[in-house]
């Protein structure tokens, strides 16, 4: 799952609220699955009167949602401790309440750890187990320190409760849903098998119910999401075992869904199906985050990858056949144990080739308890640093000269919000790109029709057309 994430964003936008209510504040690291399973936290605490805030001193919880893919968005969780260590001294002095809990990533990684190295600390709870999170609070509040990091053996999300209307209205005309977790392919570099655990799909019949909610409560778009996600499978309604392909198709059929995307695939399950969805399916928009972490055969075997360079640029040719019109975005590590120079120059060649609308590149950041952390030929810094330099440098030029080929382009825009000037919206190109455009009495959640104008280093510009 891509790092989009990493300034931390807050779960929920209400206000502060008059005085005897309690609030929560989460801050969000790392991926998109986390940004979802924050909002299902402060779903589950608002039985217990818990409204979210987006203002820290408000807080009476605070949880740190976090994320353990690399050793910096790890560390950033112990700095963030420190400072909360000191405001809850300060509340103590006022006699105020103030709870603090770990969860996500580095909550399963570290469990009882974090409650030695940060003494503050009230609860660690793992992602399989969010739905014990009231539970754990009760037990925290009567001074337990609580660790719950087991893998839940029943179903979280059917004991997740589901939000309230008006929250879900808080939360925009977009939203994720989480349709699988987990990952079984054991890429060498990566802490996600041990983190979130083995590959699971939730039913069809429970995601469809979930996207229909989020449809009737006004959500015009909906990101499917997993570690894995097109290594989603399950029973269709005829009973029959199918894969992401289905599931698209059965949601496309959602009356007022207007788009569907998903993410993160890997290139071992793009399966027909799921290509053919891409040609046949007008509301799954054409973009595609397919990381390939690397372009030299041997260290895409090194990673434990189980494909070439060959078969994946093979593959997104296959899929660009059926839709010519897809953006593809890909994640990159440079500097894995053993990567030469050489072996660099078959990233540069690969990017050359498939040609990237976005992308995500990383400095490899040895992972403790992978395999890669144990291999010879670690990469110096510097050299990391200098290959990243050079592959950002050419993804970006490929970046400005996708957005430069969309002007002039028309497109359906989907407003999502306020724009930065007054009379301004900002919505989504098909190609997930922030496109500003003047309201002209629109409003958000409509879709319009719009020219593309102009294309800046971050965003699109668009006028409204017809
Ligand atoms: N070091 C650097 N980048 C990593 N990623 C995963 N593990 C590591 C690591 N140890 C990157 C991969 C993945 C993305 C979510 O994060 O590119 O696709
Ligand atoms: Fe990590 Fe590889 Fe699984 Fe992605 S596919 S979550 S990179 S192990």
């Amino acid at each position: 799952m891509t790092d989009q994430n990493s300034t931390g964003a807050v779960a929920g936008q209400s206000a502060p609220a008059a005085g005897g209510t309690r609030k929560v504040f989460v801050k969000t690291y790392g991926c998109q699955m986390n940004v979802y399973d924050s909002e299902r936290m402060t779903d589950a605490l608002s039985k217990d009167g818990y409204e979210p805030t987006t203002t820290l001193e408000d807080a009476d919880l605070v949880l740190l949602n976090t994320c353990h893919i690399r050793e910096k968005a790890a560390e950033k969780v112990y700095s963030q401790l420190g400072r909360l260590r000191d405001l809850k001294k300060a509340r103590a002095k006022e006699g105020r309440e103030f709870m603090i809990g770990v969860t996500g990533c580095v909550a399963q990684a570290e469990g009882g750890e974090i409650l030695r190295r940060a003494p503050a600390v009230d609860l660690v709870i793992g992602p399989q187990t969010y739905h014990r999170l009231p539970e754990a609070l009760k037990r925290a509040k009567q001074g337990e320190r609580v660790v719950d990091t087991d893998y839940a053996i029943e179903d979280k999300f059917e004991h997740l409760p589901a939000p309230k209307k008006a929250q879900t209205r808080a939360r925009g005309v977009t939203a994720f849903l989480t349709v699988q977790e987990g990952c079984d392919k054991f890429c060498t570099f990566c802490v996600v098998p041990y983190t979130r655990g083995s590959e699971v799909s939730r039913p069809l019949a429970q995601i469809v119910a979930e996207a229909e909610r989020l449809v009737e409560a006004g959500v015009r778009e909906i990101t499917l999401l997993g570690q894995n996600v097109n290594a989603w499978h399950g029973e269709g309604e005829d009973g029959v075992e199918r894969g992401l392909g289905a599931l698209l198709t059965r949601l496309s059929q959602i009356d007022g869904l207007a788009r569907i995307r998903y993410t993160t695939s890997h290139p071992r399950d793009m399966d027909d199906e799921l290509i053919a969805a891409h040609r046949d399916l007008p509301k799954l928009m054409p973009y595609l985050h397919l990381p390939v972490q690397s372009g030299s055969d041997r260290i895409l075997k090194a990673m434990n990858r189980r494909h070439t360079a060959a078969e994946y640029v093979a593959l997104i040719e296959r899929i660009r056949a059926v839709q010519p019109d897809l953006a593809i975005s890909g994640d990159f590590i440079v500097g894995f144990p053993g990567e030469t120079d050489a072996d660099f120059e078959d990233t540069l060649e690969l990017v050359r080739q498939v040609g990237y609308a976005q992308a995500f590149s990383f400095k490899y950041s040895v992972r403790p308890g992978t395999p890669g952390a144990e291999m010879d030929g670690q990469v110096p810094e510097g050299v990391k640093s200098e290959r990243l330099e050079r592959l950002q440098a050419l993804l970006f030029e490929q970046q400005t000269a996708f957005a430069a080929g969309c002007v002039g382009k028309e497109i359906d825009l989907l407003l999502e919000k306020p724009g930065r000037m007054p009379g301004q919206l900002v919505g989504r190109s098909p190609w997930l790109h922030p496109v500003n455009i003047d309201a002209n009495g629109s409003e958000i959640g409509d879709i319009v029709r719009a020219r593309i104008t102009g294309a800046g280093p971050n965003s699109l510009f668009a006028e409204a057309i017809g």
